[in-house]
């Protein structure tokens, strides 16, 4: 539920999203001078308080797009939340001291209620370049997704650059997890990669508590069905992965394959008796084209370890190279391994 009082406040989720004005100006220097809103925002660089004075003028001036501080009691302005009232677009940034809070979605969610409830727009977009990990997380805890438009060439500052057209639609709003709302289904090449659901349990089980899996993969060992519960739970929540049982018909699970856009990587497992019919390597063909295609992703990265033969030779056979990069050290159920990374670019 989003409120707004006469005065412009938009408030809920614990937020009030207020006006600018001139006493702010030092703390929109905070927000706007740093490398992120240089790189990720048109605003100019450096921000200091001839630009804060400028942009608070500019705004005031603009009938046509709200900006709001965030804030969390009406005061210190922690962010800022544009509404562009014709392009119905969204845009967002949040003060460095205050990342990591959650605001940023909080915010998102808020400013988007108001504009379906209170301005009745059917749909709101949100314009993410693909490499902008964080902003897309954002988007996609909020409840956006890509939206079937053409990504678009925009001139910033005299840079070109592409854009994703995310987008929320209101009938989306109020509904659970961002799968309930998506409901993503690949299907190609002889596969239907699906959500899990809860008569898979026993499914996952038997593909799951297997030694390969145990040995190849962070997966917990034993695999049981208290386990299976956990990892359905973490595959149904809300936090942006898109987790899918494969299967050749919609029907029985043979394996699993993952994508993580925070670390823009994927990851896979076979059931050992399903193994050797190219499953592996055709789900991660289905699932690299929506990271490029879909979710705006440029590079979608694997992490194998060298003497993991299988899954390297599904890395190659899905058009994967390995790179330069030094491998990753980390240790697993006490083992110490190095991860060597794959990439395909888009
Ligand atoms: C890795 C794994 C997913 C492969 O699944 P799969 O469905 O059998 O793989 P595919 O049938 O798609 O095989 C793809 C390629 O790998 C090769 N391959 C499969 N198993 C292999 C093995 N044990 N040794 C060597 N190559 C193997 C296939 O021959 C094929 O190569 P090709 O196209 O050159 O013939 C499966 O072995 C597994 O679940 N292992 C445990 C979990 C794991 O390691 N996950 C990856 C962590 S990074």
């Amino acid at each position: 539920m989003a409120d707004q009082a006469g005065d412009g406040r938009v408030t809920g989720e614990g937020l009030v999203l207020r006006e600018w004005t001139e006493a702010d100006l030092p703390a929109m220097v905070e927000l706007f001078d740093n490398p992120e809103v240089a790189r990720w925002t048109p605003l100019a660089s450096p921000f200091d308080l001839v630009a804060a004075a400028r942009y608070l003028d500019a705004g005031h001036a603009d009938t046509r797009r709200l900006h709001l501080a965030i804030t969390t009691d009406g005061r210190q302005p922690l962010g800022e939340v544009l509404l562009s009232l014709d392009h119905r677009s969204i845009g967002l940034a949040i003060t460095p001291t205050s990342r990591g809070e959650g605001l940023a979605v909080r915010a998102l969610d808020l400013i988007t209620t108001y504009a379906h409830e209170t301005l009745a727009f059917p749909r709101v977009i949100a314009e993410i370049e693909p490499g902008n990990t964080a902003s897309q997380l954002v988007a996609h805890r909020a409840g956006y997704r890509p939206a079937a438009e053409e990504p678009q060439l925009l001139t910033s500052r005299g840079r070109e650059i592409v854009v994703v057209i995310w987008e929320h639609l209101a009938a989306a709003s109020g509904q659970d997890g961002p799968m309930a709302e998506t409901g993503v289904r690949l299907v190609g090449d002889g596969l239907v990669l699906r959500e899990w659901r809860e008569g898979d349990l026993p499914a996952m089980v038997e593909l799951f508590d297997d030694p390969a899996v145990a040995y190849w993969t962070p997966l917990v060992t034993p695999f049981d069905e208290r386990a299976a519960k956990a990892y359905l739970e973490v595959a149904q929540a809300d936090n942006g992965r898109i987790q899918l049982a494969i299967t050749t018909d919609g029907g029985r699970p043979m394996g699993e394959v993952l994508l993580m856009p925070e670390t823009l990587s994927a990851g896979y497992a076979v059931g050992s008796q399903y193994r050797g019919q190219g499953l592996a390597a055709r789900a991660v063909n289905l699932i690299t084209a929506y990271a490029h295609d879909v979710a705006g992703m440029p590079r979608v990265m694997l992490e194998i370890e060298a003497e993991n033969e299988a899954s390297n030779s599904v890395a190659r056979r899905a058009g994967y190279r390995l790179t330069e990069v030094e491998p990753r050290w980390v240790t697993e159920k006490g083992r110490k391994l190095a991860l060597y990374t794959w990439e395909h670019l888009a």
